[in-house]
């Protein structure tokens, strides 16, 4: 669905997928399988130290560079044409209902239509749209998804990419990628007929909510939680520096004091409750089903507090036998199947090669 949208794309291919998060860079870049499908190429994460990207914003550009040349070195790929993703306040994603129309009177009239909806002026905003299909609640009316993105954070991307000797070829909404990759895993996680499925990335600082309703983006809202959250948790508890008490989360998760991740879970479900009170205030389809990604959703424990709390069921978004591994290129299986679901939005954006005409 989210399918042929981008803020902003080239032609041709292939293409890495970067997602460049407040936590670190996650890199994936795919080819096609021979028997249809799809096969990982190369992929690699790249720390980032906290500050370094806010928001989806470059604060220090040096710092990102370097780890972007570590990231392609790590990966070991020589492609230089770069799908990214962008999120927090410069993006805004909206379904809006307009009289039918073609798909060429719309894209005359878009601009004034994104207009009536953002509060930003239209002339610095790069800006997509995707007709989703026949409005179900309004005759003669279509639903479409609008995307726009601040045109300042493109060229932020642009400008970084561009010195690092890459070619920055599309632009997508970060949770359009991700719903691209949940739905390339399959039908098996759709919800029911009538009812919805929530995507919910929970990364370094930001927790992403995206509500399918029959595959289609119907409520889209970021909150500002994530891991750095259960991390800031233990250094209140402990004492500790960010670096130590990020390195005891993850290499020795039961040692983190009870009163932390306690305080966190709470947190993390309060958002996401947040979420979904304002989807059921105008969405009558109740969520069914919520799918989770990011590294943050990788913290044991997590899904079980969650389902707790928030009585939904939940799983992992594992990307992986859906994309195939190859024999030839040194992954390791039980390592890249542990960080599949955080590779979920750089997959996602790789897939973009395979959209260009
Ligand atoms: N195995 C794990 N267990 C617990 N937490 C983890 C694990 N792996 C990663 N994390 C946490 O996930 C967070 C980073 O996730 P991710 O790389 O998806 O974030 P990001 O995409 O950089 O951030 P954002 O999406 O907020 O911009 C960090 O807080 C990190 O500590
Ligand atoms: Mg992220």
């Amino acid at each position: 669905m989210g399918g042929s949208m981008s803020l902003f794309a080239g032609k041709g291919k292939p293409l890495v997928g970067l997602d460049i998060g407040a936590a670190s860079i996650k890199l994936a870049e795919l080819r096609d399988g021979s028997g249809g499908g799809y096969v990982l190429e190369a992929a690699a994460i790249e720390p980032l130290p906290p500050g370094a990207i806010v928001e989806s914003a470059i604060k220090d550009a040096q710092l990102v560079g370097e780890a972007v040349r570590r990231v392609l070195d790590k990966a070991g790929t020589t492609t230089r044409r770069v799908a990214i993703g962008v999120s927090g306040n410069a993006v805004i994603i909206k379904t809006i209902t307009l009289p039918e129309m073609s798909e060429l009177d719309l894209e005359g009239q878009i601009a004034y239509e994104a207009d009536q909806y953002v509060p930003y002026d239209i002339d610095e905003l790069n800006l997509d749209f995707h007709v989703l299909g026949p409005s179900e609640h309004e005759e003669g009316h279509m639903d479409v998804l609008l995307a726009v993105c601040k045109k300042g954070l493109v060229e932020e991307y642009q400008q970084l990419l561009d010195s690092a000797g890459l070619d920055l070829v599309c632009v997508d909404c970060a949770v359009l990628a991700i719903q691209n990759m949940a739905e390339l895993i399959g039908n098996a996680q759709r919800a029911g007929a009538g009812q919805a499925i929530a995507l919910v990335d929970i990364g370094g600082a930001l927790l992403h909510v995206n509500i399918l309703v029959d595959g289609r983006t119907t409520f889209v809202r970021d909150h500002f939680i994530g891991g750095n959250d259960l991390t800031q948790a233990i250094q209140k508890e402990t004492g500790m520096s960010f670096q130590q008490a990020e390195q005891l989360k993850l290499e020795d998760p039961a040692a983190i004091p009870a009163a932390a991740a306690e305080r966190y879970h709470e947190q993390v479900a309060a958002e996401i409750l947040r979420a979904l009170d304002f989807y059921a205030a105008n969405h009558s389809q109740p969520v069914s089903r919520m799918l989770l990604s990011g590294g943050a959703a990788l913290q044991p424990n997590l899904i079980e507090a969650l389902a707790m709390r928030l009585d939904i069921e939940l799983d992992l978004l594992q990307p992986f036998p859906t994309i195939a591994l190859p024999n030839d290129k040194g992954f390791d299986p039980i390592e890249v199947r542990r960080q599949g679901p955080r590779m979920i939005e750089a997959l996602g954006l790789a897939l973009r090669s395979g959209e260009q005409p």
